[in-house]
Parts: C-alpha cells; structure tokens; sequence
C-alpha cells in the first residue's frame, strides 16, 4: 500500500516504519523532521495546517513517481502518529491544540480525499490513570477497550477527543478508521537500559497498568490493521501479552489490585491491559517479549 505516515521520525515510527517496509508497503513520512532511513521518502509538513495536510495528501512521493506520466498517485492509507506525546512538554493548552486540530486536519484530508483506511495513535492515557493526581485504579481488570475513558490531563484528553473525531468521521464516510490505544512503547535498547529497574521496582509501572509494548510489534499491529478491512470503527488496546515486571500475575493483584474487581480468570503472566481484541479481530501475535532479551532476575 502507498500509506501517509505522521510523525514518523519519532520514538515508535522510525521503528514501525521499517517494518511496514519490511512488508512491502510504500511510505512517505509525514514529519516536522525527515526520517533518515532507506526506502523512506519524507515531506516535511505540520499537522496543525490543513492546508499543509491536504496539500501533502495530494503530492508525488519522489522524483520516480513523475516517470509514468500518470498524475499523481493516491494513498491508500493514513498511519496518524504525529502528536505531543504525552503532558509536560509544552504547555497544556498548546499539547490539546496541537493534537487535537493535528488529527482533525489529517483525518478530514484523508476523509475529503477519498482513502478508506485511517489508522491513528491514541494512548493508554485515555483511561485515566497514567498521568493521574496521585494513585487511580482501573475499574475492573483485565482493562479491556469498554473501559470508561474520563482522563484528568490535556494530553489524554486531547486523545479522547480525537477518538471522537475519528468515530464521527467514520460515521458519514463509512471508511475503516481504527484507533490504537497504545500502551509504553519500549525500543530493543530499552530491555537491557530500563527493565532491570522495572523488575527491582515494579511501582514504577503502576500507571502503565504494568503494561509495554514493543516497538516492533507495535508495527505488527498497524500491519495487521492496513491488512484487515471492514471494521468500520475500532479501537484496540495496543500492548503485548505479558506484564513489564518480574511478578506474577497474582503477585500484582495482591500488591496493587486486591479491591479491583477481576472479571475473568487470568494467566501466569497475562498483562492487566488486555490485547485479546487485537489478538482475535486483526490476528496480532507478538513476537518480541522481554524475557526473549533479558534474563528474569
Ligand atoms: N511512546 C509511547 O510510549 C506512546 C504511548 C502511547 C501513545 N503514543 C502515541 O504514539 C504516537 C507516536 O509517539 P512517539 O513516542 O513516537 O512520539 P515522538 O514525540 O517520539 O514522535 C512524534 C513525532 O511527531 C512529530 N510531530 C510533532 N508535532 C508535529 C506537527 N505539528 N506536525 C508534524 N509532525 C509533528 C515529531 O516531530 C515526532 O517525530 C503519538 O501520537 C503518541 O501520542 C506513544
């Protein structure tokens, strides 16, 4: 597919990028700042001008694509990265204005212009613990995607919105439009630099649920979604199948969660933030877990 990828530069695109690539696809990154990757055509554009984004939506990808004489090419899906990535960075009102106009303005384009596939990041932040004024718990564990999603930050909220965004223009084109809530991304590095400290301190993983997500699978999952049509509307928590920590999943509960109502049984290591709706409806199976890179302390 010729996909739109926003925000490709960043943490999680410069690694789902290449596996996108790795699958076949064509991509042109979408980015305040190019990716400097082989197979990457880059424009250097800002989410926060419409103009700019239908302006890029309607643009040859590389020198190449004037060769056939044809005009120029449509895409076939948007991959919507771009944002503030969490609170902290700028001011509030600034990271609500960047991310939510951002995804109107990609999202609206992409509608306008006819694509059919829209696949864009929103965040385990929604459901209101990560970035949360002292400890919240979860509702119910496993946390799953029917989860009241009522945040106390601009960056979450602005996520939030977003999501809404993306269902309402999903309900006058009827276009596939899924949403990713992803949890913490981490990069191969970060198993040997971060996850000792996890494994000795497992509070530190509280407000992720006790949750990750790799960056390569993370590029699975978009895979999978560019690759499975029909859904209409969807959100999927974005996580892998175990927990970042180096306890059990009892151990957790009986640490963290005993007053949280648990709606099922669980496995030994299953995360609290569940995938089963990624794992049945697009096939997602991961394949980089941490105890693959790091030896259990
Ligand atoms: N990293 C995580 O753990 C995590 C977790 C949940 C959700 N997310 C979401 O996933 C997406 C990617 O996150 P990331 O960690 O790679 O973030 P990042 O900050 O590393 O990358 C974001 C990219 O977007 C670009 N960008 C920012 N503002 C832009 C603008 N106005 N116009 C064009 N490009 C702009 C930046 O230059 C950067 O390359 C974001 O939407 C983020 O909110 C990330």
């Amino acid at each position: 597919m010729r996909v739109f990828f926003t925000g490709g530069s960043g943490k999680a695109g410069k690694h789902v990028i290449p596996y996108l690539l790795e699958q076949g696809h064509q991509i042109v990154n979408i980015d305040l700042n190019p990716l400097d990757y082989p197979g990457v055509d880059n424009l250097i554009a800002d989410i926060t001008d419409s103009g700019q984004m239908f302006g890029a939506m309607t643009s040859y990808a590389n020198f190449s694509e004037l060769e056939p004489g044809t005009g120029v090419p449509g895409f076939d899906a948007v991959v919507h990265f771009a944002a503030v990535p969490r609170i902290l960075i700028n001011p509030d009102n600034e990271t609500y204005r960047i991310n939510v106009m951002g995804t109107y303005n990609v999202i609206e384009a992409a509608i306008k212009l006819g694509i059919r596939k829209i696949i864009f990041a929103s965040s385990e932040t929604t459901y209101g613990i990560c970035f949360a004024d002292g400890e919240r718990k979860p509702d119910y564990i496993p946390l799953d995607e029917e989860h009241p999603v009522i945040p106390e930050d601009s960056y979450a909220m602005s996520k939030v919105a977003n999501e809404v965004t993306a269902r309402s223009f999903q309900r006058r084109s009827g276009a596939d439009i899924y949403g990713l809530r992803i949890n913490n991304v981490i990069e191969s590095h970060e198993y040997e630099q971060d996850f000792p400290a996890y494994i000795a301190n497992p509070d530190m993983r509280r407000r992720n649920f006790f949750a990750y997500i790799d960056a390569r699978d993370l590029g699975q999952i978009v895979d999978k979604c560019l690759q499975t049509n029909g859904l209409g509307y969807q959100i999927f928590n974005a996580s892998n199948d175990d927990h970042s920590v180096a306890l059990t999943t009892q151990e957790i509960i009986d640490r963290y969660y005993q007053d949280v109502p648990q709606n099922r049984s669980m496995g030994t290591h299953e995360t609290f933030y569940s995938n089963e709706k990624a794992r049945n409806l697009l096939g997602f199976k991961q394949q980089h877990y941490w105890r693959k890179y790091l030896s259990e302390k």
